[in-house]
């Protein structure tokens, strides 16, 4: 059993340490860390170092702005419970470009505090979390000296940019990364702010599709009729890699996805997910999508195709009569187990190459991307977890699936033979990558007491592996 005055007095020192905290959390936030923009580069490398000073403050140990060939991981330690599990803890410090910059109330790094919310780039993903990691290190280290289990923590830089140079970086580091499970805090909680454990993740493939037709734009009367327009091919080309029915046409494209269970559809309709509600809060018309699945199995569960930008031509006010010379898309599918990014990728430029118009040349590049994960659930650090979230916010948490991507995990697993456990603690509809991005204060707050919590009831497990 957790140390009951142990929790006394670090309850008081974090309620001691409150306007410090908030302070320390905004210092953080003030940091423009962009990872893809190049011209922030130095900005992501000051966030680096901010994060590693506040973790050599706070007691950890062999604290260290790695290299990585990109943006650096932050490494920090503290490995004194000896014969104790260890517990690898990963989180972002860089965070989403912030346009467009008139959509949002106040400055994105020029955090406040509105409603019970911080509102700033990153505030929630993944900065907030990453903060209440080094929170609950300070808090843990100033009232008891000691952890309960080995920590060791890596904060990466370049998550946002689709984490290229981690691979490599867990690799080289094997050694010193040993650990008996990870735990991933750069996920949410459910609708209706309940506390959740994630159980899987999509993985991601994107490209750019260029179509080009010629140098230099064309007048649209001296050759419009006789040459191919690129940007009508590219609309061609898109419009067939996904009918009206929702279901994405590369051939095999479907040919790797484990269909979910009839206990699985069944777990994802019990949860309490109220569809209008969600579509209300989404600010959406109407939600729609594949035949034949529910909005929290085509959100979570099912693989996508989507555009997510598209350009070429004239984009002024008013009219002007040519041929573009060129035409582009960004194209991304979202992926599910066990489909591969490399493979998905072949598949779309063996499809684009046979529909492609003629009188085009046609390329994809690959843009990178990641694979799907799914963890388990009856781990006895994903239990420690559940315990800690119901002892803290009051309710005991649901297991979900998310839609989004978290490079890494599938990484932890292939790489350091790590378990993965995704506690993370950012409430729905945050406006992550969105204007406005904000973190409830509570969530924050009891995402510093659950962590705690974990370790104590990781600690007070019997013994690695076991409870
Ligand atoms: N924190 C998100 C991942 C996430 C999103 C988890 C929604 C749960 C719900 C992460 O920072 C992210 O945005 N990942 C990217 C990955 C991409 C750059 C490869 C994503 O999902 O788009
Ligand atoms: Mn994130
Ligand atoms: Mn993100």
């Amino acid at each position: 059993m957790p140390d009951t005055t142990a929790t006394t007095t670090l309850e008081q020192h974090l309620d001691e340490t409150h306007e410090a905290r908030l302070g320390s959390y905004k210092d953080f936030l003030r940091v423009p860390s962009i990872s893809t923009l190049p011209q922030h580069a130095p900005d992501v490398r000051r966030a680096a170092e901010w994060l590693a000073e506040t973790l050599t403050g706070a007691g950890l140990e062999h604290v260290e702005v790695a290299e990585t060939g990109g943006h650096p991981v932050v490494y920090a330690d503290w490995l004194h419970a000896e014969g104790a599990p260890t517990v690898l803890i990963y989180g972002h410090y860089d965070v989403q470009p912030v346009d467009p910059l008139d959509l949002w109330t106040s400055p994105p790094f020029e955090p406040v505090v509105e409603d019970g919310r911080m509102l700033a780039r990153g505030a929630a993903d993944d900065k907030g979390q990453v903060h209440a990691h080094a929170m609950a290190a300070q808090a843990i280290l100033a009232t008891r000296g000691a952890y309960p289990i080995n920590v060791k923590y890596v904060f990466e830089g370049e998550e946002e940019s689709s984490s290229v140079h981690l691979d490599e970086w867990l690799a080289a580091n094997k050694d010193r990364l040993t650990a008996d499970a990870a735990i991933i805090s750069d996920t949410g909680f459910f609708e209706g702010n309940l506390p959740a454990i994630t159980v899987s993740l999509r993985g991601m493939m994107y490209s750019q599709i260029d179509v080009v037709l010629s140098p230099v734009d064309l007048h649209s009367g001296g050759f419009g009729g006789a040459v191919q327009n690129p940007a009508n091919a590219l609309a061609q080309i898109i419009a067939a890699v996904k009918g009206p029915d929702g279901r994405i046409r590369i051939p095999g494209f479907y040919d790797a996805v484990v269909p979910l269970t009839e206990e699985e559809r069944a777990a994802l309709a019990a949860l309490p997910f109220d569809e209008e509600a969600y579509r209300v809060a989404t600010g959406v018309s109407a939600l729609i999508g594949e035949v034949g699945y529910t909005p929290l199995e085509r959100r979570a569960t099912r693989p996508t195709l989507d555009v997510n930008g598209i350009w070429g031509g004239f984009q002024e006010e008013g009219a002007k009569t040519i041929i573009p010379a060129h035409a582009h898309a960004k194209v991304s599918c979202r992926l599910v187990a066990a489909q591969d990014p490399d493979d998905i990728f072949q598949k779309l430029c063996a499809f684009v190459a046979e529909i492609a118009p003629p009188g085009v040349d046609v390329t994809v590049q690959d843009l990178g991307g990641g694979r799907p994960t799914l963890t388990p659930v009856d781990h006895p650090v994903t239990r420690a977890a559940a315990r800690a979230l119901e002892a803290t916010f009051g309710q005991a948490p649901v297991y979900i699936r998310e839609g989004g991507s978290i490079p890494v995990a599938a990484s932890f697993e292939s790489i350091l033979g790590l378990p993965v456990v995704l506690l993370g603690f950012s409430p729905p509809h945050d406006n992550a990558h969105a204007p406005d991005e904000w973190m409830a204060l509570d969530n924050y707050e009891g995402a510093i007491r659950a962590i705690v919590r974990t370790f104590d009831e990781i600690g007070a497990a019997d013994g690695a592996g076991a409870d």
